[in-house]
């Protein structure tokens, strides 16, 4: 984790109403030299502000829609401003308002380890094509290994095309050895598409990095068509298949919608799985009267259940978990950063090394290119807008 020094006690103090002035002139006065971006997860009192909102894929898509903005606020967590920055225009600044917003999914996945593995199944199968591909909550390090490796990343909101074309590519047998997919740091997420694309379980193997060969003879590797990385939301874990039961129970006739990474089980056992924008747009296409049960973090959750009151949505997760990392962004962070940048002092820059960059953006481009915008990008939200809850 990142170091964040302590934001200046003034703003600790600061009446909500106060901040929210001194945040909206801020923005006002830095025009269109700054874009905030909010993921869906943000808290209400944050997520306010964003300019654009959106799920991991479409954050990292509009990111690069403003060309014009000189900083990039990220309100989301260390990975997806990684992100911004590999993708951003030279000269464009990405800020991240707490430094300790990472990821411990990403932090899973650290590049020696991932190395290791890489080489040893390199040399167990030195004929087979193996595909590598990280979910893009890793670190640019990891993203920079898979663009190296001719792989791409992906998030839950295009797993089944990317994961998809990596299976294409990964479909032969050379010397005894299968061709793979080699996939960080979500088993879960991993798990579910591949399954979902027609993978049986018996051909994915889990590489545990604590583990020699991560766990598994020469002979299950070879024979292995995916290998996953033993990672994990520590947030998406919590939902299991009893969650399910109970909610079913008490809710005859609701409908469990759930985020990939969930446990397999939980996957199977819902009625439907998807991106935080899946979920959204779900929910909002619904009938009037429908019942949801929701597993996903808990700030979208209420947010749905506030946003829809003509649906019953509930937290399918009866401990109503948070993320921990990403509800570390405050307005607090927020106003204290803004104000310095209207006084002209950058804190919290995120920068990747070029050569990292090199590589990470080329498994972040084949990404985009295997799923483009499906429209043309939303302008952003007019200030009337930026009210408590949207
Ligand atoms: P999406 O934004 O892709 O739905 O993923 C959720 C998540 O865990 C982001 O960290
Ligand atoms: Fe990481 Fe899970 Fe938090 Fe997403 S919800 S940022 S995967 S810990």
């Amino acid at each position: 984790m990142l170091f964040q020094p302590p934001v200046p006690e003034a703003y600790l103090r600061l009446p909500a109403a106060e901040l929210h002035e001194r945040i909206a002139a801020a923005k006002a006065e830095l025009g269109a030299r700054l874009t905030i971006l909010g993921h869906h997860y943000q808290r209400d009192d944050v997520i306010r502000y964003a300019d654009f909102t959106g799920d991991s894929l479409k954050l990292a898509q509009l990111s690069m829609s403003r060309p014009e903005a000189d900083f990039i606020v990220f309100c989301g967590v260390h990975f997806m401003a990684e992100g911004a920055d590999i993708l951003a225009r030279p000269g464009q600044q990405v800020l991240l308002p707490d430094l300790g917003a990472g990821c411990s999914m990403a932090d899973m996945a650290g590049i020696e380890d991932v190395e290791e593995c890489w080489d040893a199944l390199r040399s167990l199968c030195p004929s087979s094509t193996l595909v590598p591909m990280t979910y893009v909550n890793s670190a640019a390090s990891l993203k920079a290994l898979v663009g190296h490796n001719d792989g791409c990343c992906c998030t839950s909101g295009n797993a089944d095309s990317v994961i998809g074309w990596a299976l294409n590519r990964a479909a032969g047998d050379h010397d005894g050895c299968r061709d793979k997919l080699v996939f960080f740091p979500d088993q879960h997420l991993g798990r579910n598409t591949c399954y979902k694309l027609g993978v049986p379980l018996d051909q994915m193997v889990i590489w545990d990095p604590t583990q020699e060969l991560g766990g598994n003879s020469p002979e299950a590797l070879r024979r292995a068509r995916v290998v996953l990385w033993k990672g994990h939301c520590s947030v998406h874990t919590r939902m299991t298949t009893e969650h399910v039961r109970q909610v079913r129970a008490e809710y005859p006739g609701v409908k469990v919608i759930v985020h990939p990474e969930c446990p397999f089980d939980t996957v199977q056992a819902a009625d439907l799985a998807g991106s935080t924008e899946f979920i959204i747009k779900h929910i909002k296409e619904a009938e009037p009267g429908t019942i949801w049960a929701v597993g996903t973090e808990i700030h979208l959750v209420q947010r749905l259940a506030r946003q829809h009151p003509e649906q019953t949505i509930v937290s399918l997760d009866d401990c109503r978990c948070q993320c921990a990392t990403m509800f570390r962004i405050s307005p607090q962070h927020l106003a204290w950063m803004l104000e310095e940048l209207v006084a002209g002092r950058v804190h919290n820059r995120i920068t990747v090394d070029q050569e990292t960059a090199h590589w990470a953006r080329k498994s972040l481009d084949r990404m985009l290119e295997l799923s483009p915008m499906p429209t043309a990008a939303p302008a952003p939200r007019r200030q009337q807008e930026l009210v408590p809850g949207a």
